[in-house]
């Protein structure tokens, strides 16, 4: 366990020294870890901190909003790129194209933006999984940590680097940041593209954020789970208003883990899956059939791709 006063201090530290006296851009996601980093960085070197929060169109609802407000006290620069997400994921469906292809855009994105704040320095999330995970190279996660740019910045600095999560968490009540941000479940680098089978389109990204939407609500505060979501399976036969409806199949997962390694399923009352089903199936008008996902880590993968 860290002393959380102690590493704070010494991250402040670290980071103004290795700012000397140029600016210090940065990649918000809204997740624990870059949510630290931003408000180490900003009680470090205040104004001087750039960060920026691109908008994939992938984010779950209401994000982009809630990011503004949280981090209303910085200069936070949002970048809405949603258009250029899906024009370059239109006809990808392979689960590792399509990660890589997510992965490709934003690094560039960030780098577009990044060179129009003049800044010298790096400050990144990683922490200390991140960096086993992509040496062990698993599957290519697209995180913010580690990225590859094709930009020369002089320093690139990683206060959270020996940290594991629950420590960052730790870090995160010691420097005040709400205890929203704290318990944040963790969710995947690529957004909800990762929760949709098959091709991203417009669509099917608007039903699976509403779904998580539903799925969110009913879960998070009763069961706690470590994790929780809603994905888009592809279509099937349905009746909707006395019609045939081609509908979206909708599956819910919800899980217990340690460290995402592993997973076991959530046992949820029969009456908590039936109102998720019928809350799904009233709100999305285009969703016919909603199932619970019951399979755990291994085989299955918390996400579906
Ligand atoms: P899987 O689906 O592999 O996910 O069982 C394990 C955990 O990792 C999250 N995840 C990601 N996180 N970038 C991330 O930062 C990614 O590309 C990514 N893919 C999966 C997932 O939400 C789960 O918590």
């Amino acid at each position: 366990m860290v002393n959380v006063e102690k590493f704070i201090e010494n991250a402040v530290n670290e980071i103004r020294e290795a700012a000397g006296n140029g600016n210090v851009v940065m990649a918000l996601s809204g997740g624990v870890d870059s949510s630290v980093c931003a408000a180490l960085g900003a009680k470090a070197i205040g104004e001087r901190l750039k960060p920026i929060y691109v908008d994939t169109g992938l984010m779950r609802k209401g994000e982009t909003e809630r990011i503004r407000t949280l981090f209303a006290d910085l200069d936070l620069q949002i970048t809405d790129a949603g258009d250029e997400f899906f024009d370059a994921l239109r006809g990808v469906t392979d689960p590792e194209e399509k990660r890589k292809v997510i992965g490709e855009l934003f690094i560039r994105i960030f780098e577009r933006e990044a060179r129009r704040t003049d800044a010298k320095h790096l400050l990144q999330g990683t922490i200390y999984p991140d960096r086993i995970e992509s040496e062990g190279g698993i599957k290519s996660h697209h995180n913010v940590g580690g990225m590859p740019l094709h930009i020369e910045f002089e320093k690139v600095i990683e206060p959270l680097r020996d940290l594991y999560k629950d420590e960052v968490r730790e870090i995160a009540g010691g420097l005040g940041l709400p205890v929203e941000i704290q318990h944040r479940m963790p969710f995947p680098g690529p957004g909800l593209a990762v929760r949709v089978i098959g091709e991203v389109t417009r669509e099917k990204i608007e039903v699976v954020r509403e779904a998580n939407a539903i799925v969110e609500e009913e879960l998070i505060e009763r069961y706690r789970p470590w994790q929780c979501l809603a994905a888009v399976l592809g279509l099937g036969t349905g009746v909707k208003g006395d019609v045939r409806l081609h509908g979206w199949i909708i599956a819910v997962r919800a899980v217990h883990s340690t460290d995402a390694m592993t997973a076991e399923p959530l046992v949820l009352p029969f009456e908590t899956l039936e109102r998720m089903a019928s809350r799904i199936t009233a709100d999305i008008a285009g969703v016919s059939r909603v199932v619970y996902d019951v399979t755990p880590k291994p085989p299955a993968t918390i996400e579906y791709e």
